[in-house]
């Protein structure tokens, strides 16, 4: 079988991207991406794409219309396909056994019985959202339940994309993974997802292992990736009390090789809808093993996280003389990192929280993240405007905080800044993007992550 029609179930930040370059580099595969939010479909047909990644406009714009279609027409789509994609999103279960730790797989235990319902003939269908592992034993439970008169194949595939730089990631992946049953049938399933890949990506970054590896290398991916910037994050508060400075120590440790210079970044702590509750999970499964010692080393990347958002807030209030109430606070930045609009998971929905049960007044902005702002913070309105003009947001603050490192505001009019603000003037940067010594120059009082203090106090 060659593959000709792949339908993906999930038109989100994984799904819409991923798929759209499928098709962008498979201009002879019909690509059809489903989804049973009608206004997200709706947005993908548009000129308004429903998530902002850099190079994604391009890349729906040359494929879409040619071999790119995006639908709510689930059913009809699936009885035409060769392969299935699955990328829905997997959250943490907020009820019953598992609450707050376990991956809640009822959207994707949904798409299993829809596949089943719809399949026209043996299908291929590839896991694209991030699942607990052995999940794949419950998908063939379910596909192959009743009177199932087709055969399943299912392939893990994770999607190792981060948002930000979703497209280059896609077009240029440091690996593909793709793991599948070891036996005749999984492999030639394997062999056909391989083919699809092969379209771009060099056939040394594409591994095939089997499903169970796979499933668990992207759950091991994002808890060694989250653990680095706990580690980083747990030296900067002893940065903070010992004279050294965080960025020195990472770029000392970075330059050793084993240790490597990714993801050794001090911040406010990180974000995105992915990290925690993939540790969440991982943690979860390590505990129904009955492995408790390794469920609580994965849990402390977490714990470390929550406590570094808290730090923040505390060493703000604590600065500021041990009160923020009725002072405005402005917020540089709401989305989880910079070149996305995602406010999942998003420090600053933390940071901005704790500031309100403190009654401050916050003033939030960012360049694309306003709109998931207002849903995040409802009920916050008595404390929080938002505002797109951050010269507006900072205008009467006592204190300006950096929370996404956005480049705009590494090239702010600082000066401008100061003068339209209440004095003394802080400023805490979350994310150590701006130039510390030209701001304390200017007559901040700058507090930056990880290193010492520039105050005029
Ligand atoms: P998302 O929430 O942006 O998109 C999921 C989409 O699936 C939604 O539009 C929803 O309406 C749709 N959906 C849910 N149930 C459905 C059903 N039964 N039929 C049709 N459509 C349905 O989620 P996102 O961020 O795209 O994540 C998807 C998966 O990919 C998750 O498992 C996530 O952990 C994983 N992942 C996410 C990454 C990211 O950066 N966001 C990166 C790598 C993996």
């Amino acid at each position: 079988m060659s593959i000709k029609n792949i339908v993906c179930i999930g038109a989100g930040y994984v799904g819409g991207p991923t798929m759209s370059v499928v098709a962008q580099k498979c201009p002879h595969i019909n690509v059809t991406i489903v989804d049973l939010n009608q206004a997200r479909i709706d947005a993908w047909n548009s000129d308004s794409l429903p998530i902002y990644e850099p190079g994604l406009e391009a890349v729906v714009q040359e494929a879409r219309g040619r071999n790119l279609t995006f639908s709510t027409d689930i059913e009809g789509n699936i009885a035409k396909a060769d392969m299935v994609f699955v990328s829905v999103n997997t959250p943490t279960k907020t009820f019953g056994k598992g609450a707050g730790v376990a991956a809640n797989l009822e959207f994707i235990e949904k798409c299993a019985r829809t596949i089943r319902a719809n399949a026209s003939k043996d299908l291929i269908v590839v896991e694209k959202s991030t699942l607990p592992v052995r999940t794949a034993e419950t998908l063939e439970k379910i596909l192959h339940a009743g009177d199932s008169k087709y055969h399943f194949e299912i392939l893990s595939n994770p999607e190792f994309l981060a948002e930000g730089t979703a497209i280059t990631d896609l077009h240029d992946p440091d690996r593909v993974l793709i793991g599948g049953r070891q036996n005749d049938l999984g492999k030639a399933a394997i062999q056909e997802l391989v083919d699809v890949y092969a379209n771009w990506v060099p056939n040394e970054r594409i591994l095939t292992t089997n499903t169970w590896s796979s499933e668990l290398s992207k759950l091991v991916a994002n808890a060694f990736l989250a653990q680095r910037v706990s580690s980083i994050n747990a030296i900067s508060s002893l940065c903070e009390s010992t004279e050294a400075d965080v960025g020195e120590v990472s770029r000392a440790i970075g330059m050793d090789s084993r240790i490597g210079s990714k993801f050794l970044k001090a911040s406010v702590g990180f974000g995105g809808s992915c990290f925690k509750k993939d540790i969440l999970n991982l943690v979860y499964i390590c505990r129904t093993y009955g492995l408790t010692a390794e469920a609580d080393y994965w849990e402390q990347v977490i714990l470390m996280n929550d406590h570094q958002q808290s730090r923040f807030v505390d060493k703000l209030v604590g600065t500021m003389f041990n009160t923020v109430s009725d002072k405005k606070i402005a917020v540089l930045g709401f989305a989880f990192k910079a070149d996305t609009g995602d406010t999942r998971e998003s420090p600053a929905i933390h940071v901005v929280q704790e500031l309100c049960e403190e009654h401050a007044r916050v003033s939030v902005s960012d360049p694309q993240a306003l709109g998931y702002a207002k849903t995040d913070l409802a009920g916050l309105e008595e404390f929080v405007t938002l505002e797109e003009d951050p010269y507006k947001a900072c205008e009467g603050a006592d204190a300006v905080c950096i929370l996404t490192e956005w480049e705009l505001y590494k090239d702010l009019d600082y000066k401008r800044i100061f003068d339209s603000m209440n004095k003394p003037a802080f400023l805490f940067d979350g994310r150590n993007i701006v130039n510390h010594q030209e701001l304390y120059d200017l007559g901040f009082n700058v507090y930056p992550i990880g290193k010492g203090e520039l105050s005029h106090l």
